[in-house]
């Protein structure tokens, strides 16, 4: 008898990805939606983020857009309740969205270092904050129908986060906290069997990791001689990784196969060691 179509793993899960036009996010949601999950895409501007749903939904998948930037005030609480108003149900968080802006301390100034915060480490805060109260709410309802529904979160930091990285004091930080969230938040949700992880990632092929060639302000890449360095000598598997590799991880957290794992940081980084 020929093989029956495969189960896909997510099936009429809901999951919420931030920073999805593009890159990393894009990828992530792509591979949420090819595994049955109905997705609630974010990116900073509006016109990106319909471009990626468009290409999501000719490939078969349920998409609903928020955009706007995740730092601002009432962002949060309007991601959730879409997921809410429209599907219904809120399974899968990835806390994907970001951006760097580096320099060496000195040069680095206040509203520099609060920007990158903001957006890699409060966001998330608040995003879950918002997510505590349906979360909770379908979590004590399973509970009385004796029910064990498990849900994920999935934080996003970096090898940077963990061995820090010259002229990233900023994003560093930032990193490094978003572990100590999603710590915290495995203790505190344990209860209502939210498993919360965090991927770090080592250096993935997108515009973060682009050779830094102009002059100006805000620099976005890493130094053309590291790039060169991290491929040869740093990275075991012998190349940066692809954004379709990156989103891989996050799936794995995301998947059934992860339900009694909570608390944890993977990095995915091609055997990197920082
Ligand atoms: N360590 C310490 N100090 C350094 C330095 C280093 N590696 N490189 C330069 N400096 C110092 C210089 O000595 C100089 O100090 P003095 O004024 O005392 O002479 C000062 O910084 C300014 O030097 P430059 O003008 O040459 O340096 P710059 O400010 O233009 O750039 C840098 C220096 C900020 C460290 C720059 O090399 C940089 O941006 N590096 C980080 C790039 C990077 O790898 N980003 C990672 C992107 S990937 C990512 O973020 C994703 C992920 O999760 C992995």
């Amino acid at each position: 008898m020929p093989n029956a179509t495969p189960t896909r793993k997510l099936e009429g899960r809901v999951a919420l990805v931030t920073g999805a036009a593009r890159g990393i996010g894009r990828a992530v949601a792509a591979k949420l939606a090819a595994e049955g999950a109905r997705i609630v895409i974010n990116d900073r501007d509006e016109g990106p983020v319909e471009d990626a749903a468009r290409a999501l939904r000719g490939s078969g998948a349920t998409v609903v857009t928020c955009p706007g930037s995740v730092t601002d005030d009432g962002f949060a609480h309007g991601f959730v309740n879409t997921a809410i108003s429209k599907f219904g149900a809120l399974d899968i968080v990835v806390n994907n969205a970001g951006y760097t802006w580096d320099s060496v301390i000195q040069k680095m100034t206040d509203e520099q270092f609060q920007a990158i915060l903001d957006v890699h480490l409060i966001a998330p805060f608040r995003i879950l904050r918002a997510a505590s109260e349906p979360i909770r709410t379908f979590a004590k309802q399973e509970a009385a129908e004796g029910r064990e529904v498990f849900r994920k979160v999935v934080n996003i930091s970096s090898v940077v986060g963990l061995g820090g990285n010259p002229g990233q004091a900023n994003y560093a930080s930032a990193k490094a906290g978003i572990i100590g969230l999603t710590k915290t938040l495995a203790k505190e949700w344990g209860r209502y069997k939210v498993n919360v992880n965090c991927v770090a990632f080592g250096f993935i092929k997108t515009a973060m990791t682009q050779p830094i060639a102009a002059e100006g302000e805000r620099r976005v890449g890493v130094q053309p001689e590291l790039l060169e360095k991290l491929e040869r000598e740093m990275i075991p598997l012998g190349r940066l990784g692809t954004p379709e590799e990156a989103a891989d991880g996050v799936y794995l957290f995301c998947t059934p196969e992860s339900n009694y794992i909570t608390g944890q940081v993977v990095i995915v980084g091609g055997g990197i060691a920082f």
